[in-house]
């Protein structure tokens, strides 16, 4: 198996990518890689010549309050996992944000302000930012987003529609954990007695699942149903949309997202189901 090569600036980044030829898959992560990020690195080796993999924790989508000072950095532990990929870029903040006062983008406030947007103010800004600069660094022929960030995934396939970016972008299954929470790895800061109770998230989208498998599309009877279960969580929102975010009143097969995000002590978990 091949040792990926570290590349530590936007040069040496650069450099490798003109070194290459066939097709390039990116997989963009802030690294404490996971089950997740394996299935999206497999899916990227299956698909393309050469594997790219970025492991950044961005400043500018954590808001002033989160956990930007105490999210998981395992970079060493990451290199090990990520064996059999091509390389790695693994940049300094001043690397990736060597000016001041940059220009931003703004999701539309349809699909940026509501959900995460609503709760985390700026989280899309700065994703989108980020997300563009590593695309433009490294030019990829794929890129990688798990669909357990489903309203990150929408937002970013938007980006490329609307600024006609050249590359395509493949959303990958959520990968859960045996006891059905799906992975992230905020999971770590979980106590046993928080995980426990974070299992009624995926519990209760499954049985939301069940309902709509056995008929029922009526969201208001889907949505109090599931509030019912989770009376125990503090859920932030249990939202039934369609694939532009835009809240619905029926499930419309194909087309349906449920989003769901509760906090579990000081742990905020994310889960959904495309129907
Ligand atoms: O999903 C993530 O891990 C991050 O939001 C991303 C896409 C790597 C941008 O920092």
């Amino acid at each position: 198996m091949k040792t990926p090569i570290l590349l530590k600036t936007t040069q040496e980044l650069k450099k490798w990518r003109e070194s290459i030829t066939g097709s390039l898959g990116f997989v963009p992560t802030m690294g404490a890689l996971h089950a997740g990020h394996l299935s999206l690195l497999q899916a990227s080796k299956a698909q393309n010549s050469h594997t790219l993999l970025s492991i950044f924790v961005n400043p500018t989508q954590f808001g002033a309050n989160e956990d930007f000072g105490k999210y998981p950095r395992t970079l060493e532990s990451d290199i090990a996992l990520a064996q059999g990929v091509d390389a790695i870029f693994a940049p300094e903040i001043s690397e990736m944000y060597p000016n001041k006062d940059e220009i931003t983008l703004n999701p539309p406030k349809s699909m940026g302000s509501v959900y995460e947007g609503a709760i985390r103010e700026g989280h899309f800004a700065g994703v989108l930012q980020v997300v563009l600069k590593l695309f433009n660094l490294s030019s990829p022929t794929r890129a990688y987003f798990g669909k357990k960030d489903a309203q990150q995934l929408l937002i970013l396939q938007k980006m490329c529609k609307d600024f006609f970016l050249p590359l395509e972008i493949v959303p990958c299954e959520i990968v859960r954990d045996t006891d059905g929470l799906a992975l992230s790895s905020r999971n770590v800061y979980l106590s046993k007695e928080e995980r426990a109770l974070a299992l009624s998230i995926p519990q209760t989208l499954q049985k939301i699942a069940s309902l709509i498998a056995q008929g029922e599309s009526d969201v208001a009877k889907l949505y109090d149903f599931g509030m019912n279960e989770l009376k125990d969580l503090q859920v932030d929102y249990l939202a039934f949309c369609n694939h532009s975010l835009e809240p619905i009143k029926s499930i419309i097969p194909s087309q349906t997202l449920i989003l769901l995000t509760c906090k579990v002590g000081n742990t905020r978990l994310l889960d959904n189901l495309w129907i």
